[in-house]
């Protein structure tokens, strides 16, 4: 209840848009795949996994006509090649909004614009037009009486932050202050909200072990090693909310301190080469499956207890002709073929789900791991380690796939559960790795992928929590 006085006092407008928001959990649907499914295809699988918000890179017209009439909410995207012509041209600027926008609403359900990406950071040449860009497409979707239910807004770098912790030192880039101080003019008066990209993988990679992995994984940690902000004797207990309050200080030391933040972009991938040790399934899979139950929970921030942090996971498939390290191909949760690259374990909303996969451990084959070690550590389960691997003969129920990472996964598995998983159980010589992801389910002889289903989860939390909680705003007011 205090933190409801605090927030009518400082930022009146937070209250109106948060206490009846509840934050939601969206995707972003990158393309750049060798096999990309079909516009029906992709939309088959948001449906599927109950995904109601997407955002797309761009404004491509079979994506957004397979998306009609399916209640699911669009954030389409103004690439950055278009945005010096936009930027420039208030003319330009309409006749986009009137073939990518006007052409599909309301059928389709587009609810924001993202103009550019991480301009600032990766465009410098543009950043001169970037605010007109915004003014323009906004005053397009005001002459069409839109301007209501399309937010417009554009995708920052959290590098643009400097001094990000402790946050209440934060402060954008001061290079930026021609831009950012219009461009948060805009947003405020506009209704809009800052677009931020959080990725605490970067943070944790790029902070030489400053940062422990548990604090960007959203892991308990010991009250010892919780980061104060000495300022403001804020805990921070993960990386996620110290940057999103990072923000709301770099805007409040611009003295903006009523815009909300909405996180375009965040996630952790599950492979990466050699220099990306952390870029694991295991990582992917707790840093989204905690992310997803912070935000759907409206936990807020420090700063902002209860304000609803909407965020967009990067990202819904795996990119495979993405450049750069391995882990630029490995941000999905889905292969193109729609299996899930790992099952999220959406936990911790009550008694529904009954089959927690949160505690259980697999023992799995490396995929790229060195056949004929595969196949010496597979006859040695089979053999001394007597694992029953009949099921594994042709013609018996795990003979298919039949290959030999499939085969020793089923061993090493086996062996791993009949030991009790005790220490050591799962090396085999380095070949194999311990998994949250089950991998009888992940198998695609059984076609049953179990991918914890969005809505279930939404719908079981909310019945749970969500009528108290706005009951108990309502009677704080
Ligand atoms: C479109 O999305 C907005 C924002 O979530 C929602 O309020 C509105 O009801 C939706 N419209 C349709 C036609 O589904
Ligand atoms: C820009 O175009 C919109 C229509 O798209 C119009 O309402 C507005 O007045 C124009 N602004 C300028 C500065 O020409
Ligand atoms: C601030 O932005 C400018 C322009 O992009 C860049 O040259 C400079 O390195 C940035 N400062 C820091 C500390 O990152
Ligand atoms: C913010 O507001 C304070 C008090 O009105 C003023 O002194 C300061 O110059 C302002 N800062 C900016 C960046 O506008
Ligand atoms: C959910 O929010 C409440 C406060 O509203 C907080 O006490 C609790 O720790 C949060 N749970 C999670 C999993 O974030
Ligand atoms: C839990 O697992 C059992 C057996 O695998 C299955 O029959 C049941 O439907 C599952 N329950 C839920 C809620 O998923
Ligand atoms: C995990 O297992 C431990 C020990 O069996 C138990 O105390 C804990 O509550 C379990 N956690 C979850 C999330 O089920």
């Amino acid at each position: 209840m205090v933190f409801l006085g605090d927030l009518l006092v400082e930022s009146p407008s937070f209250v109106s848009v948060s206490v009846f928001a509840d934050a939601f959990i969206g995707v972003n649907i990158g393309t750049d795949i060798t096999d990309i499914p079909s516009p029906t295809d992709i939309v088959a699988l948001l449906k599927a996994q109950s995904i109601q918000h997407v955002r797309l890179y761009d404004a491509d017209r079979a994506m957004l006509l397979a998306l009609a009439h399916t209640g699911i909410r669009v954030t389409v995207s103004v690439p950055s090649d278009q945005l010096l012509g936009i930027g420039q041209s208030n003319a330009t600027a309409a006749n986009w909004v009137a073939h990518n926008v006007l052409a599909h609403v309301p059928a389709t359900n587009i609810t924001a614009i993202a103009v550019g990406s991480e301009v600032l950071t990766t465009l410098p040449n543009v950043a001169p037009v970037l605010v007109s860009a915004l003014e323009f497409i906004h005053s397009a979707l005001v002459a069409a009486n839109l301007d209501q239910q399309i937010k417009v807004s554009t995708p920052h770098s959290s590098s643009l932050i400097l001094d990000s912790f402790p946050p209440s030192q934060a402060f954008f880039n001061r290079t930026w202050d021609p831009v950012m101080v219009p461009l948060l003019k805009f947003l405020q008066s506009t209704g809009s909200y800052l677009m931020l990209n959080v990725y605490p993988y970067y943070d944790y990679v790029q902070s030489n072990g400053a940062v422990p992995l548990d604090y960007a994984l959203f892991r308990p940690l010991p009250p010892t090693r919780e980061a104060v902000d000495a300022n403001t004797l804020l805990h921070y207990t993960n990386v996620f909310d110290a940057v999103v309050d990072a923000a709301y200080f770099a805007m409040s030391y611009l003295n903006f301190t009523n815009i909300p933040i909405l996180v375009t972009e965040s996630g952790w991938p599950s492979k990466g080469d050699s220099s990306e040790p952390d870029a694991t399934p295991d990582n992917a899979n707790t840093y989204n499956s905690n992310l997803i139950r912070h935000v759907l929970n409206n936990t807020g921030t420090p700063k902002h207890p209860g304000v609803p942090i909407s965020t967009y996971i990067y990202e819904l498939y795996n990119e495979d002709l993405r450049t750069g390290p391995v882990s630029e191909q490995n941000w999905g949760l889905f292969y193109a073929n729609g299996g899930p690259v790992y099952t999220l374990h959406l936990t911790g909303a009550g008694t529904v789900f009954a089959n927690d996969t949160t505690n259980q451990t697999f023992c799995v084959a490396k995929n790229d791991a060195d056949t004929k070690m595969l196949q010496a550590a597979l006859d040695w389960a089979c053999g001394p380690g007597k694992v029953d691997c009949s099921p594994l003969l042709q013609g018996q129920t795990c003979y298919e796939p039949d290959n030999v990472v499939q085969h020793a996964t089923y061993a090493f598995n086996a062996y791993y559960q009949k030991t009790g998983k005790s220490l050591g159980t799962c090396d085999f010589k380095g070949v194999a790795i311990v998994t949250t992801t089950n991998p009888s389910k992940a198998s695609p002889h059984i076609h049953n992928y179990l991918l914890v289903n969005f809505t279930d989860f939404i719908n079981n939390f909310f019945v749970q929590n969500k009528s108290p909680k706005i009951l108990k705003q309502f009677l704080a007011i």
